[in-house]
């Protein structure tokens, strides 16, 4: 199996396991991730996606599979659906990168909520190197996420970049050394278990939602908080700690 789930209390943990292959997505891979996926939206859960093997997060499309890929392949989007269901997990999504993270495997962190990333980690969508596009979401979240400048400058010449500067361009949220990121990933972890996970999934979907004004859709989504028990408990018992103080 080159993608498995294990599941602790709320958190489900993502792992890539193909390092003879640096992680290259195949088909096969994408498919295991896909039902990892399903497995961990049966429960709620902040999902952390983390390679087996230190210094190696992901090496992108497998390019073997690239290079005899069809237009109807192409067409059939695998990779493009599959990052669209990360970024439409209904929790938080953590990404936890040492090492390369290009290609589709950028494209994989980008669909995360969270990129936090180790000193050797390495950034880019080389995809125009090899005479192809970064179709499976790189064209538009990574505008999205560190500007167009930022973003034209990484798609249009495929360079790759390391941690500082992808931490200097918004890409990293936490930045740490190499044996420090289990505990980077944890101590994020701990301040996401702060916040109600039906808040949390409430606020990401309002997030995503293409308008600035006149959303009702976010009025909607708080008012479904209100009505939760979950909200009331969390409202009444900073009111009981306040009162406690005065
Ligand atoms: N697709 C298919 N196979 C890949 C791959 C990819 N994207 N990336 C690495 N591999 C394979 C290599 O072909 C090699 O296979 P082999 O042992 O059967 O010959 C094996 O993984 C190890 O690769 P190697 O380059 O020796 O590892 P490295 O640790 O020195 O370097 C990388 C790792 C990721 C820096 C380097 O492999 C690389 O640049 N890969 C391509 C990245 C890329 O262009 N991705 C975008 C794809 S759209």
């Amino acid at each position: 199996m080159t993608a498995r789930l294990d599941r602790d209390g709320r958190v489900a943990t993502l792992t890539l396991d193909r390092p003879d292959k640096r992680n290259a997505l195949n088909v096969e891979m994408s498919e295991a991730i896909a039902a990892a996926l399903d497995e961990a939206r049966r429960e709620p859960c902040v999902l952390v996606v983390r390679s087996s093997t230190p210094g190696m997060f992901v090496a992108g499309a497998d390019i073997a599979d690239l290079a005899a890929r069809t237009r109807v392949e192409a067409l059939s989007r695998l990779n493009q659906e599959l990052f669209l269901r990360i970024e439409e997990f209904p929790w938080p999504t953590v990404a936890a990168v040492d090492g390369p993270a290009l290609g589709g495997g950028c494209e994989l962190a980008l669909a995360c909520d969270f990129r936090v990333g180790t000193t050797r980690s390495r950034w880019g969508l080389p995809e125009v190197r090899l005479g192809i596009i970064p179709s499976a979401g790189g064209l538009w979240r990574l505008p999205r996420l560190v500007g167009w400048a930022a973003a034209t400058d990484l798609i249009m010449t495929g360079r790759r970049i390391g941690a500082a500067e992808a931490r200097e361009i918004g890409l990293l949220h936490r930045l740490c050394e190499p044996d420090e990121l289990p505990a980077t990933v944890d101590a994020l972890l701990a301040e996401l278990s702060a916040a109600s996970l039906t808040a949390v999934s409430y606020a990401k979907e309002a997030m995503r939602a293409p308008a600035d004004r006149g959303r009702i859709g976010d009025a909607a989504l708080q008012a479904l908080c209100f009505e939760s028990a979950e909200a009331r408990e969390r409202l009444g018992a900073f009111l009981t700690r306040a009162s406690g103080r005065r």
